[in-house]
């Protein structure tokens, strides 16, 4: 029989697109005749009931805004199975029959045990990581690089003025490819992710020597999340080499803002194809791109894959910052 209803939630960090990833959702099932309802706060919103159906116009004024209108919510509630039951409860008593999920790979988790428990879902690679195995670009992650190399510009020209050393933390706790990108655009000196192990004395003062030698002045340092404290970084720096040295985190404004165009229109590609996935019976996909093509993977298969870091960008970093 035909899916007459279904629902959409935004789940984990936020990221930039998700509004329109949702716009696209709503508008291309109610052009099919399919009834949408907003769930509230992601897992959250469903173990509540919070939510509500969307009509076009719910949707309007906001392709072009960060965040989320639904709101996000990491749902701790959500992962033990009396949580699970009650988000299953509500969508059988709201008559939802599909479910997409916007969020990470955490997000996937929650939608694979709703898709075993008989909700069909739908997820939407949404992170400024970009760490979706089975994906090339996520949801979010083109406007975070763009918002990154927008801050670490203007670091770069104070740092010039003054001769100094800034070492900047970007986000990824477990994923350098923010780190890596922006790095490489923003010409950083020394780029440490987690997924390439580290020496301080060869990885950062020897080739900040190495460019003083040559007449650099300032430098640029980015430093992944995960890897360590920027403060201390700094501060090791200016001891071992006398360049005075500053750190900064960029936080989590590096989640907020307008999306890209990029992201804008990956959203809405994706946010489409979820839903004629629904329509076709399909469940536990994630919906993915790859060489520009729009295409989806199961769910559980995607979660098993390993994103292999990118050492070749990796190595023209190391070879050309200096
Ligand atoms: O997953 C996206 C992300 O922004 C990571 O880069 C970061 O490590 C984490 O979320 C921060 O999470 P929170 O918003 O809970 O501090």
């Amino acid at each position: 029989m035909a899916i007459k209803k279904i629902a959409v939630l935004t789940s984990g960090g936020d990221a930039p697109g998700m509004n329109a990833a949702v716009r696209a959702v709503v508008r291309t099932a109610l052009g099919k005749g399919v009834q949408v309802y907003g769930v509230y706060r992601g897992y959250n919103g469903l173990i509540n009931g919070d939510m509500e159906l969307l009509n076009l116009r719910s949707v309007s004024d906001i392709i072009h805004r960060g965040g989320t209108a639904l709101y996000t919510a990491r749902s701790p509630e959500f992962c033990t199975e009396e949580g699970m039951q009650k988000a299953i409860a509500t969508c059988k008593e709201m008559g939802i029959e599909g479910l997409v999920v916007a969020g990470g790979d955490g997000s996937f988790r929650g939608a694979q045990d709703l898709t075993e428990r008989g909700i069909p879902c739908i997820g939407l690679p949404c992170t400024i990581d970009n760490d979706i195995a089975c994906c090339e670009q996520t949801i979010g992650y083109d406007t975070a690089l763009n918002t990154c190399m927008g801050m670490i510009d203007k670091l770069r020209d104070t740092s010039q003025s003054h001769d100094r050393c800034s070492v900047v933390e970007v986000m990824g706790r477990h994923a350098g490819y923010l780190a890596l990108n922006v790095g490489i655009a923003v010409g950083a000196t020394s780029i440490l992710v987690p997924e390439v192990p580290y020496d301080f004395d060869r990885d950062i003062l020897q080739r900040m020597k190495k460019t003083s030698a040559t007449g650099k002045k300032h430098f640029i340092i980015i430093v992944a999340e995960g890897v360590g404290h920027v403060v201390e970084f700094a501060e090791r720096i200016q001891k071992e080499t006398g360049v005075e040295s500053r750190a900064t985190i960029l936080g989590h404004v590096q989640r907020g803002g307008d999306p890209t165009v990029r992201d804008r229109v990956l959203a809405s590609r994706m946010g489409h194809c979820a839903v004629e996935l629904l329509l076709a019976g399909k469940s536990n996909r994630v919906v993915t791109i790859q060489g520009n093509r729009v295409m989806d993977y199961d769910i559980s298969e995607a979660l098993r894959m390993k994103k292999p870091f990118d050492i070749d960008l990796f190595r023209i970093a190391h070879d050309i910052s200096i």
